[in-house]
């Protein structure tokens, strides 16, 4: 596996611009340090690629491949839909049937959104005579199983979800006492994914049962893990969820992923802007991409952000490293903020608001961005050729010390950097 994600390694940097409102930027300038593993390092003495000393530097990746669970399964970030975002509890076989015939009549299931995942409320309030677990006669009469045929004649896969307590968040029987009989029904039913909460844990310990720093833990038991509270559908939300999930970083790899909550673009919130900065922000930092729109009646806005396959491969990418923050600069109150991938080296300029009664004021302040080269790890004098991942396009063939774009408000730039000694080179 080593071999060939090194040789799947393009000598690509991807980059996120971004303006955001303000929050209290705790980010970690100075946590970038570690010994990154050496199939990860990217500067070499003597390279042509023109990476600099610093690369390696910027990125913390000792956590990297350690703590994830080798089962095969989540060896890039989880894609599809979850119910919870849009419909809340309001589900029903009908809509789960719907939507996975919408992944595929939208497209967006051959670009990877294979999940169709069920969240909390499709079971009946009690468990049977025997105690098993039983989807809600009302909603689901068909059962999980005829479900699951069904979404799996399409080509996709069916999720589900349990909690780890005596009742699911909105009070249907949990699993806690009836881990292994539950589990069993779910594998019955094939079931291919087990979204798993914590509401109504009886006080178990929440390292054994769930909350704490779960990164550091869960990929014992799981391929991906919620590091924040839930996301809602407002900038203020996203934006805090990122910047909360950046210090777990390092812990993130292939076959494990840190997961800042499902999607929200599409459901009417934040604006197209926004949604796109969201949208750039997840995919850059590695998490899972579960849509949690109405994908039956998507605008063609957030279908475009959606199905961006640029911005996707960067999600995507085999090497698995997630992005992070690495600068920011203060101005106007704000800070702009720099996120950092790198196999693909991407960064995002944020605006941070030092205090959140702040947003009204801060949506209207647009910035020049600029990525300067020592900041992202390559020589100074490397020439760079800049795609810009939105526009579709080379914008800039030969960028040298650093790069710049104005942006407004909330709005978010995500390029490619392509060094053009890699480009001489024997990659791309
Ligand atoms: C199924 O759920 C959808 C979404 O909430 C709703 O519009 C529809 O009326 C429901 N169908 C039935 C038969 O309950
Ligand atoms: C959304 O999240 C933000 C930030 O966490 C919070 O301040 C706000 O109260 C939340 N809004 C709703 C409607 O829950
Ligand atoms: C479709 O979405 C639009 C908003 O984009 C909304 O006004 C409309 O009610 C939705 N239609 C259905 C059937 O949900
Ligand atoms: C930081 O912000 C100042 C203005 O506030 C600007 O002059 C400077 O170029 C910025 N530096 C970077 C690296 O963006």
């Amino acid at each position: 596996m080593a071999t060939s994600e090194k040789k799947g390694f393009t000598a690509t940097l991807y980059f996120i611009l971004l303006t955001t409102m303000c929050l209290v930027g705790e980010f970690p300038l100075n946590a970038v340090a570690g010994n990154a593993a050496p199939l990860l390092q990217r500067y070499e003495d003597g390279n042509e690629h023109g990476y600099s000393r610093a690369f390696n530097a910027i990125y913390d990746t000792s956590k990297y491949g350690i703590l994830q669970l080798q089962n095969g399964l989540a060896r890039t970030p989880p894609m599809g839909w979850n119910s919870w975002n849009f419909f809340a509890c309001n589900i029903n076989e009908t809509v789960i049937k719907e939507t996975a015939d919408a992944l595929i009549s939208t497209g967006l299931a051959n670009l990877g959104y294979t999940y169709v995942n069920i969240d909390d409320c499709w079971s009946k309030v009690t468990r049977d005579a025997k105690g098993q677990m039983v989807p809600d006669p009302k909603t689901f009469k068909s059962g999980i199983k005829a479900l699951a045929d069904y979404v799996h004649s399409k080509g996709l896969k069916l999720g589900i979800y349990s909690d780890a307590g005596k009742f699911t968040c909105q009070v249907r029987p949990g699993s806690i006492f009836h881990e292994k009989e539950d589990a069993m029904s779910f594998a019955s039913w094939d079931v291919d994914y087990l979204k798993y909460d914590n509401c109504f844990n009886l006080g178990i310990e929440p390292k054994k049962r769930g909350v704490d720093d779960p990164a550091l833990w869960a990929g014992k038991v799981g391929n991906s893990w919620r590091t924040t509270e839930d996301i809602n559908d407002t900038w203020v939300s996203m934006t805090n969820i990122a910047d909360l999930n950046d210090k777990w970083a390092a812990y993130a790899g292939p076959g494990g992923w840190n997961d800042p909550d499902m999607l929200e673009v599409g459901n009417g919130g934040m604006t197209y802007k926004e949604y796109r900065s969201h949208f750039s922000i997840w995919a850059l930092i590695k998490a899972p991409l579960l849509i949690g729109c109405d994908i039956r009646n998507m605008t063609a806005e957030t279908k475009e952000i959606l199905s961006n396959q640029e911005v996707i491969a960067v999600n995507q990418d085999p090497l698995g490293v997630q992005g992070r923050k690495v600068h920011s600069n203060g101005t106007d109150g704000c800070q702009q903020v720099l996120l950092l991938s790198q196999y693909m080296l991407s960064i995002c300029i944020t605006c941070f608001l030092a205090k959140l009664a702040y947003y009204i004021i801060i949506i209207n302040v647009a910035a020049t961005i600029t990525a300067e080269w020592n900041v992202i790890g390559l020589e100074a004098g490397t020439s760079v050729s800049v795609r810009d991942l939105w526009q579709h396009e080379v914008v800039l063939n030969n960028a040298v010390a650093s790069f710049s774009a104005q942006l407004d408000a909330h709005d978010c730039r995500m390029y490619v950097f392509t060094p053009q000694a890699a480009l001489m080179g024997n990659v791309m």
